[in-house]
């Protein structure tokens, strides 16, 4: 539900000079290094020429020929708007609820795998600067720091887990998540297997890293990532292991010799989900879905929302758009449960069209973890503030004052 009640605090005040209503971040300092940076996708660029390799293409690619990455893109492309024009949106406000929760804007950060990898302490930094533009987080289960550590410093955050296949470690890892004291579990269901992604195998990119002279060629090539991200974290706190797959501590991140321990999950059926309901008592979630026959088993089985997501393409290549199926899955289980989305979005025009589509909230990847990457915390407040910027003025211009309003009458 939205609410003019509560703008953000850099939203008060419009004047009746024109602008009527600043930017948010119109008055704010920006970095030297971020003031070159004018939309999410000038961030992936900059990451480009910040990190190595291996790592840049880890982080940008998907499964085999990348056509659901290219299609979750030009499926936005497809739907237009048709804006309402002479309306008073002098007051309007993008905040929303979710879960109980004011957030200040209706998109939030999708879990993305190893970012302390990219970005110094990456989890921290994007779940702290998440907690303070109040949007959620999502931390991801193949992370780097321990999840106490990231919910220690930012209790909002979401937890994302891969399930176990084995049933003793699922359970004991859902105790130890919610003994942490997270609210929200994410279980991602669409990696029955991993997929094939040829990419990591051209730049050498493996879990864990293998040490290798063209590993060390593609790090020395990047000094600033080296001493500011690899070098710093090597020296605080030691070589950087999985954390938080299961309830103990898994394999290091840099290893000749280790192996990932990512025990089948093919076996893995909604059984499994119905066992983790009866057991999490917090807000449950199931991201990955793209069939409406799914998203209705989800919500029978008491999910508290559903993520609609091919995981940025980077799972089954030719998996549908979720653009595409999510009217039709709104329209099935919308009234039930709440129905969230990602994988393309890259404009605050993406974020309203999915919301016009019937998405009540919507989540963004890669380009957090580039904005990380090339600024730190204050790399993601920026493009945190880019994205709410441009949801505030294409609200404006659609005739939107609140969230209710960007519903299907203003697409085509
Ligand atoms: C991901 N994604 C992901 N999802 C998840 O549930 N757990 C994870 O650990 C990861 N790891 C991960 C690593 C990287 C490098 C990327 C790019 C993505 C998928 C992610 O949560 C989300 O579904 C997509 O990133 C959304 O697409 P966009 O916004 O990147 O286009």
């Amino acid at each position: 539900m939205t609410s003019r009640t509560e703008p953000a605090a850099s939203q008060l005040a419009p004047s009746a000079a024109m602008p009527a209503k600043p930017a948010y971040g119109a008055n704010r300092q920006i970095h030297r290094r971020l003031r070159s940076i004018l939309s999410l996708a000038d961030f992936e660029a900059a990451a480009k020429s910040v990190l190595p390799r291996p790592i840049f293409g880890y982080i940008a690619g998907a499964a085999e020929d990348e056509k659901s990455l290219a299609a979750n893109r030009t499926a936005f492309d497809a739907v237009r708007f048709r804006p309402k024009v002479l309306v008073d949106v002098s007051g309007r406000s993008q905040a929303t609820e979710l879960f109980g929760k004011r957030y200040a804007s209706p998109f939030g950060i999708a879990p993305v795998g190893i970012s302390a990898i990219a970005a110094y302490r990456g989890d921290v930094v994007l779940a702290q600067t998440a907690q303070e533009e109040r949007i959620p987080a999502i931390m991801s289960g193949t992370s780097l720091i321990p999840m106490e550590a990231v919910h220690a410093a930012a209790p909002d955050t979401w937890f994302q887990a891969y399930l176990p296949g084995d049933a003793t470690r699922r359970d004991a890892l859902i105790e130890r998540i919610d003994a942490a004291g997270f609210a929200t579990l994410v279980l991602t269901v669409d990696i029955p297997v991993w997929a094939n992604r040829e990419n990591n195998v051209r730049t050498g990119f493996s879990l864990p890293l293998r040490p290798s002279l063209r590993l060390a060629f593609d790090g020395a090539s990047r000094p600033r990532w080296l001493a500011g991200t690899f070098a710093r974290t090597l020296l605080e706190s030691g070589m950087p292991h999985f954390e938080n797959s299961f309830a103990t501590r898994g394999a290091p991140i840099l290893s000749a010799s280790a192996i990932r321990d990512t025990t089948g999950r093919d076996h893995l059926s909604w059984t499994d989900i119905e066992r983790i309901r009866q057991r999490w008592r917090g807000n449950l979630v199931i991201k990955g879905i793209l069939h409406k026959s799914d998203a209705e088993r989800a919500v029978a089985l008491g999910a508290d929302g559903i993520i609609v997501s091919n995981h940025g393409g980077r799972q089954l290549d030719g998996a549908v758009e979720p653009l595409a199926v999510l009217p039709d899955i709104c329209e099935s289980v919308a009234h039930k449960t709440a129905v969230m989305m990602d994988s393309g979005i890259r404009r605050g025009g993406d974020v309203l069209k999915a919301l016009a589509l019937g998405a009540r909230f919507v989540f963004l990847g890669r380009p957090f973890v580039y904005a990380a990457a090339v600024g730190g915390g204050e790399g993601v407040r920026h493009a945190i503030t880019l994205l709410r910027d441009e949801v505030d003025r294409n609200m404006a211009m659609l005739g939107a004052q609140t969230l209710t309003d960007v519903n299907n009458s203003v697409v085509i």
